[in-house]
């Protein structure tokens, strides 16, 4: 049996520095407890790390990755999501690379540290609850069971790396050399309610642009920050119900807000507050166009096809029209296997379906056409980040094998969106990737000049390395491969900074 057969079937032997209290009676049975994704407890730094290949001279930044990792033992079942926020930056300066690794220190992972808590854990509130009461779960409905870990996602904004979580959350702002956590970040007290997991950074002015929901809020607030984190418009956008978006796209004059049909199924919410996820197939998907400063009334909704997406990879303005690409799920449903047992919804919410997708909306006369550019199943996907809101040609994503039980990225894919060409690498057998960034050259030049960054674990010695391939032929294969000091197990999503914002 190959080693892809073998992590499809979830049968990986556990790695040796993973915590003893994954094999308890509750958590042997749970596959992102085990195997790749058995967490690590270590922080780890490391300088003048071994290279295989050479690095560029014209890389001159960091590759950040989140990862949800459980540092202690979850009191019910553990769901995917819920791990604390590990943060990992690679650093590459003057052809060398350094390492460092690091817990967010939250709010609740200070608190299991303290022993005022024990690792509160409820995103299963969202899936698996059917057998509450039979399980002893019923606290977990209790909202300050709920973790905000910050695991989720990265961003740099005036100069500050800050955190996002899965279901907006509160942001904490660390060091972006050290990783260090510096404390929480409201923006001098204007951020008073929570923020998606993926603001926008507008690298041409620095405004820092996103919004707010919650399970019981029929309106987004949605705010723009200025480049020196200085509140410089907020506005509420009414919805016809809350609403569970999670991604923003920005163009140089508008912001794009998302309602898909997709959503906590509001009666159960209000009567029992069970927070179900349910698809409204008859509902349209709707994007609500809003100038960068505009208010409630300056809003148009544009309806589409029925679906969810997680993540967009950009938009753009082209006269009257925006365009707008992302990874499409038209079906959404979670198709829970009940021999699954206790974790079946969140298995099978994990194994997305999604193909890259575009909408097109004329902000002068209303007109809308969509369409699919692609039917290879693909996700967490990102064009050179520091072109958000600006016509972009490339973009990098996961391919998600549609068999796999688990979450897992098996190839690297970049889409060149004026030809809608794609080319596409695997990480080999054996080898599972990570989201990838897009590191630019310092040289300038064409959009893809530069490198794909990517860290990869082995599945047989759990080894991790940083892989780096030039933009422009992915299809050769590493230019360069870093041996990490550590294992590194899975990740959600990742970014590239370039040096300035680091060091200057
Ligand atoms: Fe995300």
């Amino acid at each position: 049996m190959d080693l892809r057969t073998r992590v499809l079937q979830s049968q990986m032997p556990d790695p040796d520095d993973a915590p003893v209290w994954i094999n308890d009676e509750l958590h042997a049975g749970n596959p992102y407890l085990h195997g790749f994704y058995a967490p690590v407890m270590t922080e780890v730094t490391a300088d003048d790390l071994e290279v295989e290949g050479t690095i560029p001279a014209d890389m001159y930044g960091a590759y950040y990755r989140q990862s949800p990792n459980p540092r202690f033992r979850p009191k019910f079942d553990h769901h995917f999501f819920d791990g604390d926020g590990m943060v990992y930056g690679i650093y590459f300066r003057d052809g060398k690379v350094s390492f460092s690794r690091k817990y967010v220190k939250t709010e609740v992972l200070m608190d299991d540290i303290n022993g005022v808590a024990t690792t509160r854990n409820g995103m299963m509130a969202e899936f698996d609850l059917r057998d509450a009461e039979a399980r002893g779960y019923e606290e977990v409905r209790n909202p300050d069971y709920v973790r905000d870990t910050a695991n989720t996602t990265l961003n740099i904004h005036n100069g500050k790396l800050i955190t996002g979580w899965y279901n907006a959350g509160a942001v904490y702002e660390l060091d972006p050399v050290t990783l260090d956590t510096k404390g929480l970040q409201d923006f001098g007290g204007s951020l008073r309610t929570t923020l998606n997991a993926h603001p926008k950074t507008d690298m041409r002015t620095g405004e820092l642009i996103g919004y707010d929901y919650a399970d019981f809020e029929s309106f987004y607030t949605y705010y723009v920050w200025d480049k020196h984190g200085a509140l410089k418009h907020v506005a509420r956008i009414d919805l016809p119900g809350p609403r569970l978006p999670h991604d923003i796209t920005i163009t140089e004059n508008y912001s794009l807000l998302h309602d898909w049909p997709f959503f906590h199924d509001p009666d159960m919410l209000k009567s029992i507050g069970r927070r179900v996820v349910t698809f409204k197939p008859d509902m349209p998907s709707r994007i609500g166009v809003l100038p960068r400063y505009g208010t409630q009334d300056q809003v148009k909704w544009f309806e589409f096809k029925p679906g969810y997406v997680l993540h967009m990879v950009n938009a753009w303005e082209e006269g009257d029209w925006i365009i707008m690409d992302g990874c499409m799920q038209p079906d959404p449903r979670i198709k829970r296997d009940p021999a699954e047992g206790p974790l079946a919804s969140m298995l099978a919410y994990m194994r997305v379906k999604s193909h890259l997708y575009r909408w097109r909306m004329n902000v002068r006369t209303g007109e809308t056409s969509e369409e699919s550019l692609d039917d290879l199943n693909v996700e967490f996907c990102l064009p050179d980040v520091d072109l958000y809101g600006q016509k972009t040609r490339y973009s990098y994503h996961q391919h998600i094998p549609l068999e796999a039980k688990t979450l897992i990225f098996t190839d690297l894919v970049k889409y060149d969106h004026e030809t809608m060409k794609r080319e596409m690498v695997s990480y080999g057998d054996g080898w599972l990737g990570s989201e990838s960034a897009f590191a630019r050259s310092t040289n300038g030049g064409a959009e893809d000049n530069g490198y794909v960054v990517t860290i990869c674990t082995n599945l047989e010695t759990y080894a991790s390395e940083c892989w780096v391939y030039a933009a422009q032929d992915i299809q050769a294969g590493p230019i360069a491969k870093v041996k990490l000091p550590s294992r590194c197990g899975p990740g959600f999503h990742a970014t590239w900074v370039q040096g300035e914002h680091i060091w200057g």
